[in-house]
């Protein structure tokens, strides 16, 4: 009997602090309910197959093991991703990890757009690392794979934070504050729920010139972009506090003064701006580019008013998606 096992692991949105946490200050960041699936299946050799259709790899197999080639993906958004290596990494550490080598099928599949800043590579790489794991018959605990999942990102991208791999792993909210060595990672437990309609425009920059960009800016005119990045993690803090007491006014209120400091960071485009400003005027409590910016994608709190925003997002050319926040973390299913 061959035996399938299904990981998922969910997408993410920064609900406050990205571009700040670069510097040290804290971000949020929450799991969405749209997930990427990868599903393995061990083979009697040593071939891993992988197929990744909604990766924009349309009916394409490939074959590693004895091959290093990498291959690169071109994806509706405008974005070059290499997922493949990111399996292809994943299953490589994971296998040092185990100490153990089988071939195997792997194939993906994703309810959510790749390359548009909803943390896909972190997905595929923690969804891939438990997948493989749990068929060559290894269970690993949460940190295990958030640890396999991060060195795979820093191993494919030369640089990463923990902050993707670490929310596909755990899911839920998570508050996180850089320090020297391990970051504090703190659990908020949500009082409400917290509607959120995702819109995404094409990407014009990547997340690496995005940052550089901050970062010139910042050797320029130094005191005031260090006073907007102190500025940005003081609204985090506060936005702390809302979301633990469940006001959600409080909430949208921040988003827009996140996303306004933000503005005046320079990382937003006006594509973007258009679709933050459509999304309060249909009546969203708040409103804030997500990710690193330069495109991609924004986020709405919409409570009630769902239909109307997300409406509001693709009459000016956006494209909406609803999801629901604090999803689950990555999960393991068996099919026989
Ligand atoms: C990108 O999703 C978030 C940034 O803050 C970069 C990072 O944290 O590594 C812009």
């Amino acid at each position: 009997m061959t035996v399938q096992v299904i990981a998922s692991a969910p997408g993410k949105v920064t609900l406050f602090g990205e571009h700040a946490i670069v510097y040290g200050e804290p971000a949020i960041v929450t799991a969405i309910s749209r997930r990427l699936y990868v599903k393995t299946t061990l083979r009697s050799d040593k071939n891993l197959k992988i197929s990744a259709m909604d990766l924009k790899i349309p009916g394409i197999v490939l074959t590693f093991i004895s091959d290093t080639g990498e291959l690169t993906l071109e994806t509706d958004y405008g974005r070059v991703v290499s997922a493949v290596s990111y399996i292809k990494k994943a299953v490589e550490l994971t296998a040092n990890y185990v100490g153990e080598m089988k071939g195997a099928n792997i194939e993906v599949r994703s309810t959510m757009p790749v390359g548009a800043g909803l943390g896909t590579s972190a997905a595929v790489a923690v969804a891939t690392v438990a997948s493989y794991a749990y068929a060559l018959g290894y269970e690993l605990s949460q940190r295990e794979i958030a640890k396999l999942g991060h060195r795979t990102e820093l191993e494919v991208q030369g640089a990463a934070s923990p902050m993707d791999t670490s929310i596909a792993t755990y899911g839920g909210t998570l508050y996180i504050k850089p320090r020297t060595g391990e970051p504090i990672i703190e659990h908020l437990k949500l009082k409400n729920e917290h509607p959120i309609v995702i819109g995404y425009v094409e990407r014009k920059s990547t997340t690496k010139e995005l940052v550089a960009k901050v970062k010139r800016l910042k050797r320029k005119r130094e005191e005031i972009i260090s006073t907007i990045i102190r500025l940005i993690g003081k609204v985090t803090e506060e936005a702390k506090i809302a979301l633990l007491k469940g006001n959600v006014v409080d909430v949208g209120e921040l988003m827009n003064i996140n996303h306004g400091l933000l503005d005046a960071l320079g990382v937003s485009t006006k594509e973007l701006n258009d679709l933050v400003y459509a999304a309060r005027q249909a009546g969203a409590l708040g409103s804030k580019l997500t990710g690193a910016g330069g495109g991609g994608c924004m986020i709405a709190l919409a409570p009630g008013r769902i239909a109307e925003v997300s409406t509001a997002i693709s009459i000016i050319g956006g494209a909406p998606m609803d999801a629901q926040i604090s999803a689950k973390g990555v999960t393991v299913e068996i099919q026989k």
